[in-house]
């Protein structure tokens, strides 16, 4: 299937105009960056770019990550997209930010379930680990669940978020 039919077919669920995405990746994960931001806005998401701006080897993902993170806990993005080599420093480096639950993602269901229980808002993944397509399928998977807002689902999150006003 043609890459931007694929895209919207998979994102039928989504009203893109609700949804502003942030992205950032070190050199670790630049490749599948800018691959998934390009079809991405071959699809019609807008999206903003934390860097790296170019494949520099040795660049560091928080200088990117942190960044895309405070964006995503002041609203200025909707949800944060954070890969490195392995997604695991990106998604420690995210988890610094108040207001953040990021997991790194390896499996549609985590995708969907992350947000919808535990209200995920930046999705890891490991440039070196998870291939584009497979990617891209989280990526779509991520953006099209919503956070359930049940009771439980509630207190839990905000055992976490007391942990953060300790501080
Ligand atoms: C960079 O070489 C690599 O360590 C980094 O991208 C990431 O995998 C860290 O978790």
């Amino acid at each position: 299937m043609e890459r931007r039919k694929k895209v919207e077919k998979e994102s039928a669920g989504l009203r893109k105009e609700e949804i502003h995405i942030g992205i950032a990746a070190d050199h670790g994960g630049f490749e599948l960056k800018e691959r998934l931001a390009a079809a991405l806005r071959l699809a019609g998401y807008d999206i903003t770019d934390f860097g790296a701006r170019a494949l520099v080897t040795g660049d560091d993902y928080p200088d990117f990550v942190i960044p895309l993170s405070r964006a995503v806990a002041k609203g200025e993005v909707t949800r944060g997209l954070a890969i490195c080599g392995s997604g695991v420093g990106a998604c420690v480096a995210a988890n610094k930010i108040p207001g953040i639950r990021a997991a790194l993602i390896t499996d549609p269901f985590s995708a969907h379930q992350g947000v919808e229980d535990d209200d995920m808002n930046v999705m890891c993944l490991g440039g070196r680990v998870t291939g584009y397509s497979l990617s891209l399928e989280l990526v779509l998977t991520f953006l099209n669940a919503s956070f359930k807002g049940e009771e439980r689902f509630k207190r839990r999150l905000g055992k976490l978020a007391a942990l953060e006003k300790d501080k």
